[in-house]
């Protein structure tokens, strides 16, 4: 669905829906009856009008996920709530030098985000580039993970994998198990990925072909880099060249050591599984036929502001925690009363609470902390982050993203630039579970 004339618009409806996947019928949630929903295609600049219909049993609204559009009114919010049977008007206007790159959308109503991109809700959303690079084919390739149970109904999820965050038992590319692509040889393909998934690391590779990497969360980089494998924690886009090469070759996803919980709960949880397992195979490449032409140069990137050569106004941490909430006494023995609490600073997530007010028009220096035994991938809304410090190590190069990995008992050093807009918005964990679970805190711009 591209924009026309500066304009998308469609509607959306959140509903549950009749899907085949893996060759079997499942009941699951999606947008517009399929899995994932219709992928938006729009320049910057540009305006996108969207009517979302709530068709689910519980309240829900919409967000695009890394887009640079004001937080407030209807725009971007992710304070709206839409009730079941409602309905809610949404319009975000892109700025005119809005980078181009691969995002999406999803739910983000607090409480019922899990349950929801779990269950199918998830679409992509391409902000064309000003400098097309010249492909034979753009492939967007939406990852998901999904439960089911015999019947074919979304899986119940436990409190073991709320508290770790739910992996699907079943990947999926575009809704499909495996899908298997074609090509012919010397083509060169744009393939766009989205991790869609909950809560799912995907260490991604695909060998036998030529892959550089292009993109990750936004804009595209000056020049391809050379890889031979991408973490992409949840929520993550890469966008990748594939130079294709006769012969068969698959995009596989092996498991990323992400943390355990390990000696928390005093020992209640000791012997839980780390999730992961065997690499899946998402989906598979099968190049043959006769050699294409040629396709050309790739243009350079442009490249995006570099935060390093700006003043600082502020400094702040922020420290992401696991610890146990209620009367663990009494919890332990019966089984009852503790939980989890997933908290920013100490603190659980209250909307109506302000945790940090920044000044519009200034650039921050962030230190993102993590104190406990887990990953978490932690996402700000509107503002994309550029990391200067992963750990101990500077980056030297210019790397920006929208959901930055701090890992286990770790710390990443952020800049960000409150350019443009005021209003009020987030920033939380991308494990899904651990978001809903209160892992999520407010931030104002004014
Ligand atoms: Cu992709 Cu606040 O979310
Ligand atoms: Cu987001
Ligand atoms: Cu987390």
């Amino acid at each position: 669905l591209a924009s026309r004339g500066g304009v998308l618009e469609l509607d959306l409806t959140a509903a549950p829906a009749r899907v085949r996947v893996g060759g079997r019928e499942a009941s699951v949630q999606a947008f517009n009856g399929s899995l994932p929903g219709p992928t938006l295609r729009v320049h910057a600049g540009d305006t996108i009008r969207i009517t979302m219909r709530n068709g689910l049993q519980a309240p829900t609204n919409l967000h695009v996920h890394g887009l640079h559009v004001s937080p407030q009114g209807n725009s971007d919010n992710p304070f709206v709530s839409i009730d079941p049977g409602g309905s809610f008007d949404y319009e975000f206007s892109l700025p005119g030098d809005h980078p181009p790159g691969t995002y999406w959308y999803h739910p983000h109503r607090h409480g019922h985000v899990a349950d929801q991109v779990a269950a199918g809700l998830y679409g992509a959303i391409v902000v064309e580039d000003p400098d097309p690079v010249p492909v034979t084919r753009d492939r967007v390739l939406v990852v998901s993970d999904l439960s089911l149970d015999a019947d074919g109904n979304l899986a119940e999820v436990n409190q073991m994998q709320q508290m770790m965050g739910r992996e699907g038992q079943i990947v999926l590319v575009n809704g499909q198990v495996r899908p298997q692509l074609r090509a012919a040889p010397g083509e060169r393909e744009r393939w766009r990925i989205i991790n869609a998934c909950p809560s799912r690391y995907l260490r991604l590779a695909l060998e036998g072909q030529g892959v550089r990497l292009l993109s990750r969360d936004l804009g595209r980089l000056p020049v391809p880099e050379d890889v031979t494998e991408v973490v992409l924690a949840p929520g993550n886009r890469i966008e990748l060249l594939v130079e294709t090469r006769q012969g068969a070759s698959a995009l596989t996803a092996a498991p990323v050591d992400r943390g355990n919980m390990n000696g928390m709960m005093g020992g209640a949880m000791r012997g839980a599984n780390v999730p992961g397992g065997d690499p899946v195979e998402l989906l598979t490449l099968a190049v043959s036929g006769s050699a294409d032409a040629d396709p050309g140069p790739v243009p350079e990137g442009r490249p995006l502001r570099d935060l390093r050569n700006e003043p600082v106004i502020a400094a702040r941490t922020l420290d992401f925690a696991m610890g146990m909430n209620g009367n663990m006494g009494r919890g332990m023995g019966n089984g009852q009363g503790a939980r989890m609490a997933f908290t920013i600073n100490g603190r659980e997530f209250d909307p109506e609470r302000l945790d940090e007010s920044v000044a519009a028009g200034t650039v921050e220096e962030w230190i993102l902390t993590n104190s406990s035994p887990m990953d978490h991938p932690i996402h700000l809304h509107v503002w994309p982050m550029q990391i200067v410090q992963d750990g101990d190590r500077d980056v030297t190069e210019p790397k920006w993203q929208d959901v930055v990995n701090v890992p286990a008992r770790s710390k990443v050093k952020v800049r960000v630039a409150f350019d443009d807009f005021a209003g009020r918005t987030v920033i939380h964990c991308h494990i899904l579970d651990h978001e809903d679970q209160g892992m999520m805190a407010t931030v104002q711009a004014r």
